[in-house]
Formats: C-alpha cells, sequence, structure tokens
C-alpha cells in the first residue's frame, strides 16, 4: 500500500517566486527565510518520496467568487502553471498522477466529502511557491503531484475541525492505495497576515508559536478553534491555516517534529516552516 512519510508546511508568499527566480538566497533580507529550507533538502534526498499531495489554496485563477467550491481535488495528468496577477515567472508544468487521485476522490467522498473533482486545474503561487521551495529543479528532483485546494477565500469557510477531519478522510484513501508509492503531505500558506483593511500588516507571533506547538501533538485543540478565531488571531489571510491542519490530519496520530524554521516579516506575512514525520 502506499505510505504517508511525513508532512512538510511552507508560507507562499509571492515574493518568494521573485527571490526565487532572482537567486537572492544569501540577501540579507531573504537569507533568515531561504536558511530554513535545506535541512529539509536534505531528509527529502535521504526519504525519496514519490508523491507529493499539497493542500493550498487557490487565489483566484481556478475559481472565483462567481463559483467558489470548498474542497477540490486535482485528477489530472499535469498542472499547468499560471500567475493570477502578481507577475512572479511561470515555472512550467507539474507532474500528477491520476490513478491515485481518483483512489482519493472515492476514499473521500465515501467517507461523506463531497469534493469537487477537477480534470483540469492550473496552480498558482499557492502551490508553485512551496513546491519549489522544497523541489528546486524538478528535471533533477522529479515529484509527482496532487493538487488539493480549499477555499480561503470566499466566506464561508470551512472549519480547522472540518478540514482537520477532512486531512483524516484523504489520509485513509493514501493508506489504501494500492501501490508501494511513498507520499508527503504538504500544508501550504500561513501563519498570520492581513492583506487588506485596517490590520494590513497584522502579524501575531505568539499565537503562530502556539499554533506550530501544538500541531505537532494536540491538533484536536487547533480543531476546536473557529473561522472567527483564526481570522481575529491570524488575520484575514492567516486563515490559510485550515490547510496545515488538513495536512496534520492525513498525517494519522502521532508525528515527530523534525525541523522548523519561523521568520518574521517576509512581504507582509510571518513565514512558518515544519517537517513532520509520520510514527507508527
Ligand atoms: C502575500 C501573502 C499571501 O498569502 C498571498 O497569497 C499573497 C501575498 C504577502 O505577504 O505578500
Ligand atoms: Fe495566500
Amino acid at each position: 500500500m502506499a505510505r504517508i512519510i511525513g508532512g512538510l508546511t511552507s508560507s507562499h508568499i509571492p515574493a518568494v517566486g521573485n527571490a526565487y527566480a532572482r537567486k537572492m538566497f544569501e540577501d540579507p533580507y531573504w537569507k533568515p527565510f531561504f536558511d530554513g529550507y535545506p535541512p529539509v533538502h536534505g531528509w527529502l534526498k535521504e526519504n525519496r518520496p514519490d508523491v507529493a499531495v499539497v493542500f493550498y489554496n487557490d487565489h483566484g485563477l481556478n475559481f472565483f467568487l462567481d463559483k467558489m467550491p470548498t474542497f477540490s481535488i486535482g485528477a489530472a495528468a499535469s498542472y499547468e502553471n499560471q500567475d493570477e496577477g502578481w507577475g512572479i515567472p511561470t515555472i512550467g508544468t507539474f507532474e500528477g498522477h491520476p490513478e491515485l487521485s481518483w483512489h482519493i476522490i472515492e476514499g473521500v467522498v465515501n467517507d461523506g466529502f463531497d469534493v469537487c473533482s477537477c480534470q483540469e486545474m492550473a496552480v498558482d503561487h499557492g502551490f508553485t511557491v512551496p513546491v519549489q521551495l522544497f523541489w528546486g529543479d524538478r528535471e533533477e528532483n522529479p515529484i509527482k503531484t496532487i493538487p488539493i485546494c480549499i477555499n480561503t477565500v470566499q466566506h464561508p469557510l470551512a472549519s480547522p475541525k472540518r478540514c482537520y477531519e477532512f486531512g483524516k478522510a484523504i489520509g485513509r484513501a493514501i493508506s489504501s492505495f494500492p501501490g508501494d508509492e511513498k507520499v508527503v503531505v504538504l500544508g501550504t500558506g500561513g501563519l498570520s497576515h492581513q492583506l487588506d483593511g485596517k490590520r494590513a500588516g497584522f502579524i501575531n507571533k505568539e499565537f503562530d508559536l502556539m499554533c506550530m506547538d501544538k500541531i505537532v501533538d494536540e491538533p484536536e485543540t487547533l480543531a476546536k478553534l473557529s473561522i472567527h478565531d483564526l481570522v481575529r488571531e491570524a488575520g484575514a489571510q492567516g486563515a490559510e491555516f485550515i490547510l496545515w491542519m488538513a495536512m496534520r490530519g492525513a498525517l494519522g496520530d502521532k508525528v515527530a517534529e523534525v525541523h522548523r524554521n519561523y521568520h518574521i516579516p517576509i512581504s507582509n506575512t510571518a513565514a512558518g516552516l515544519m517537517l513532520l514525520e509520520t510514527r507508527a
């Protein structure tokens, strides 16, 4: 059966796409951010996952306010990167794994999650920035991907608890796939940030660090937060933390924290990076 070996989290700030394209890894502003990633590159080299299941949020590229599914799962052979307006260089096409996608879709629908299946799906910075940060040049480091999009744009949003339970259903589906794939699950976006309105620039370090601590061994505590709690404590766009909750749900009961980095600010955002390993 396919096996989930770990979980990764990363912010997806578009400005990172530009800094990456310009190789600004040693620039004093960017260095403390990029320096978080090499330990994860080492772990990926050692553990060689075959598939990345990526919980991400679309920012108006695939879905707009007129049609907004809560949960959507990619079922395509490939996913093209398009820029929805930030002007970051596009980075080509990402290989999919349609058989595993359909197995996951069947599993979660039977489990009570009525998802939108997408045989065509373009991916924006919410997906591409984290995948690029972890895998870099995909010719050198090939990885199959399955994008799973959760609405964080148009309220009402699914609660942290609902996303945690959705992640558990995804985890059960992956673990019952008749293959020998090693899978990593990504929770992208976050941590605290607000891009608009009176609180633009809002960051809450204390809340972020509490979330990073509790997501390891006490995700159930975080699942008690409401969307309103998240928006108040982490900012309007900090609600992207529901994507981390979905990732954590997929990993199962026991995990070990292997690495983390927290840096504020990058652009308007608190950048959070974690590597969690699954434990039997
Ligand atoms: C920024 C953060 C985001 O999550 C996003 O989607 C766009 C921009 C930022 O901090 O600039
Ligand atoms: Fe975002």
